[in-house]
């Protein structure tokens, strides 16, 4: 069956960088827990062919980045994230891969909370400023999106540019930046995961659920402490749309 990406998909695997981002996906799913495909990093992952709706068979492998044994929090970021992405998808060969999480959103770009974003266009990086011309476009990245404007209508997902790097607060040089681009989604892993599963030739997806407002009074990190359980049950309920979406993929092509 082929899909609006004109690929056939039989295995789909998913990145999220928290735990309890995820943690509600993989049970509903029904996944179970395997062990490490590399047993020297923490991260997690689990593993099924879930019955869905749609009733065909599509395996799932999930992929969280695990909790750092030193400081003891979920390893947020791009190393962690392009590392545990990198060995699921050498041993799991995905035909679609999913990084799925939380993000900052933009008012000036009508963004709310709770809003959930596909990444179109391109992806970029913010605070990667490089003045030395030959690296300038590579600091910020322009990884090119999917187009899936089908899945994006029948899932009811906004549209919007991902802008990704390693620090959760915001100067003003990324406010700038980010006004410049027109970035709608701010998050921590998407734009590194664009880069390495285009170097895999992998079709790639960022589902991103807005938690905080980047551009209004309340700080990012009070908004997202405030909002993230709730949002993570939206991003849950819309990601399990998405798998029976993709599931009958042939209906969106
Ligand atoms: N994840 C959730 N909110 C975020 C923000 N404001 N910046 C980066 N990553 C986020």
């Amino acid at each position: 069956m082929k899909n609006e990406m004109g690929t056939d998909i039989q295995k789909i695997g998913f990145y999220f960088a928290m735990e309890g981002e995820g943690r509600d996906f993989v049970d509903r799913l029904g996944l179970h827990h395997v062990e490490p495909f590399e047993s020297r990093f923490p991260g997690k992952v689990f593993r099924g062919k879930p019955s869905l709706n749609s009733g065909q068979n599509i395996e799932i492998a999930v992929a969280f980045g695990g909790h750092d044994p030193r400081q003891g929090c979920d390893r947020i970021g791009t190393e962690a994230a392009v590392l545990a992405s990198y060995v699921l998808c050498s041993n799991f060969k995905p035909d679609l891969f999913i990084n799925a999480g939380t993000c900052g959103g933009f008012v000036k770009r009508g963004g709310s909370v709770g809003d959930l974003y596909i990444g179109t266009k391109e992806f970029l990086f913010h605070g990667r400023p490089i003045p030395i011309p030959e690296f300038t476009e590579f600091g910020i990245g322009r990884i090119p999106a999917l187009k899936a404007p089908k899945l994006q209508e029948r899932c009811e997902l906004k549209p919007g540019i991902v802008s990704s790097s390693n620090g959760f607060t915001t100067d003003e040089e990324e406010r700038a930046f980010f006004i410049r681009e027109q970035v709608d989604v701010k998050d921590m892993e998407a734009s590194a995961l664009a880069r390495l599963l285009n170097d895999l030739d992998t079709p790639f997806l960022a589902i991103k659920a807005v938690t905080d407002l980047v551009d209004a009074p309340q700080a990012e990190e009070e908004a997202f402490v405030a909002n993230y359980r709730s949002v993570c049950e939206k991003l849950t309920d819309k990601l399990l749309f998405i798998v029976n979406c993709l599931n009958g993929a042939g209906n969106l092509g």
